[in-house]
């Protein structure tokens, strides 16, 4: 076990990442506590160095700063709510995923209990905690998130502020993983099609790892031109664009692959044509989008 020369810390929740999360606070010489549902899950972690606790309320009691990390935040709620006063005049850093509004929610909840709270949203799998690959972002009061910025430096990786809206933490999440499954559900329906063609997917990766890394290059133009509000279609026009995914539709209705994913895709461009810009940039449909 490190010496424990740290500070003091709490980790509720112990699935793959909460347990992640303590192995590295007690590997980073912090006195962890440690509290799950299921309460063998602490056992691996009581093996390196850990403390657990019997109850919710124990495991608040022990530290000034308590992490929680669990399926969404009804759950966090149903752990932390009954140990409210527990955790008045403490810390409460909330890393599990949900919505912007969910986290406004409970920073206002936290707030009436007299708990100083940090929204967090962690960026990477687990792999990566305690690792310089980690990313983490934390959004709330910034005297607060300053206070305990060394502790969460245990983590490892590349932590980032993101403003005092403790619901801007959540809205990174949801808006890097909205690209990140979209990005998935695409590779795999190419994986799809290619294989029902007698491609194999090991032959496209090359390919596949080639395009991903081109759509990732034109994002800084993309941003541009959603952040100024300007479209310029010098490029490629979204007329273009759909006539290109029709032939994805086609090609994968005549393998009787699912194009759901594709058609939908193709269903925004088409009403932004019809909206009369199919001569501006695909960066338009952002606002095609919010019009619904
Ligand atoms: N895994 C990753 O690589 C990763 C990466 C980035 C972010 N995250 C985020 O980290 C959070 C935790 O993820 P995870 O991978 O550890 O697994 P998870 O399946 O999302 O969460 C498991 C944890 O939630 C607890 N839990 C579920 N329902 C509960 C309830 N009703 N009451 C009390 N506790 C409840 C589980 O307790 P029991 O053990 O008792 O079931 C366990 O501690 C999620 O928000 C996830 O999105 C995970």
């Amino acid at each position: 076990m490190t010496e424990q020369t740290e500070g003091a810390v709490t980790v509720l929740g112990l699935g793959p990442m909460g347990s992640a999360l303590a192995t590295a606070f007690v590997e980073n010489g912090h006195r962890t506590t440690v509290w799950n549902r299921t309460s063998s899950k602490a056992d691996p972690l009581v093996a390196k160095g850990a403390v657990k606790a019997e109850t919710p309320a124990e495991a608040v009691r022990a530290s000034p700063l308590v992490l929680v990390n669990v399926i969404d935040y009804d759950a966090a709620r149903m752990i932390v709510e009954p140990v409210a006063e527990d955790l008045r005049g403490k810390t409460l850093v909330n890393v599990t995923a949900d919505t912007p509004d969910r986290a406004r929610d409970m920073a206002s909840w936290a707030a009436d209990h007299g708990i100083d709270y940090v929204d967090g949203a962690i960026m990477t799998p687990i792999e990566t905690i305690g690792r310089p690959e980690s990313v983490y972002l934390y959004s709330g009061p910034d005297d607060v998130y300053k206070a305990h910025q060394p502790t969460l430096a245990s983590l490892g990786g590349t932590a980032t502020y993101v403003g005092a809206d403790p619901g801007r933490a959540a809205t990174y999440d949801v808006a890097l993983l909205d690209s990140f499954w979209t990005a998935m559900s695409g590779v795999i329906h190419a994986f799809a099609l290619a294989k029902a063609e007698g491609v194999t997917a090991g032959e496209l990766t090359p390919f596949m790892q080639g395009i991903v890394g081109l759509a990732a290059d034109i994002v800084p133009e993309l941003a541009a031109d959603v952040d100024r509000g300007k479209y310029p279609g010098d490029a490629s026009t979204i007329t273009s664009n759909a006539a290109g995914m029709e032939h994805i539709v086609h090609a994968a209705h005549q393998r009787g692959i699912d194009a759901g994913v594709i058609e939908a895709a193709k269903a925004v461009a088409d009403r932004a044509i019809d909206d009369g810009h199919g001569q501006d940039g695909f960066a338009r449909l952002v606002e095609t989008l919010a019009r619904r």
